[in-house]
């Protein structure tokens, strides 16, 4: 309920001007490190699951969607995928390269992972720009799965990121001004 998302806002640390002005570095370290909060966290993704029609696996995008995406994996008893930046995993591999606000960034999964026709729930802890979550999206589609729905514990209105994923499934438990 309410009460309880003001909790787990309250155990998101809001650090401005990092890495670099004028961003607000979202710290979700002190709710990992409660494990109430983060139980309710995992049990609140699983319950946005449950209005899915169906979820074979999860997949999290490296690094903070695998402390998400990995407990909540467990919770539901289906396997879990890391997408990770590039440069980690052996070949073969598959990669989507992304633009970044200044640069740019790549994500790979590693091939043959990723049944053909598996629904994939993405979990990721921010959804700012959107731009992480669509280049996860187009990989997993790449690799011949289903996108079955985008799940954050903390959408950042303004940045454009529900735009950017137009036309997909998007839940997020936390809503706040970017
Ligand atoms: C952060 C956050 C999301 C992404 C959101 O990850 O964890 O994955 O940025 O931004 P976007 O919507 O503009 O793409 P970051 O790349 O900082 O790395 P980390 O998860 O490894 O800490
Ligand atoms: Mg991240």
């Amino acid at each position: 309920g309410p009460a309880r998302a003001a909790e787990v806002r309250a155990l998101i640390h809001d650090v401005p001007d990092y890495p670099h002005p004028p961003v607000v570095f979202r710290d979700i370290t002190p709710l990992l490190a409660d494990g109430p909060a983060l139980a309710d966290v995992i049990e609140a993704f699983a319950a946005v699951v449950a209005s899915h029609d169906g979820v074979d696996v999860v997949a999290g995008m490296e690094a903070r969607g695998f402390l998400l995406g990995a407990p909540l994996a467990t919770r539901l008893g289906v396997g879990f995928l890391p997408l990770r930046k590039a440069g980690k995993l052996p070949p073969p591999v598959e990669r989507v390269d992304y633009e970044l606000e200044y640069g740019s960034a790549s994500i790979e999964l590693r091939s043959g992972t990723l049944r053909p026709g598996a629904r994939v729930l993405l979990v990721d802890d921010v959804l700012a720009t959107g731009g992480t979550a669509r280049a996860a999206a187009a990989l997993v589609e790449r690799c011949g799965g289903v996108v079955a729905g985008l799940a954050f514990l903390l959408e950042l209105a303004g940045l454009g990121g529900r735009d950017r994923l137009a036309g997909r499934t998007v839940d997020t438990l936390l809503r706040a001004g970017s």
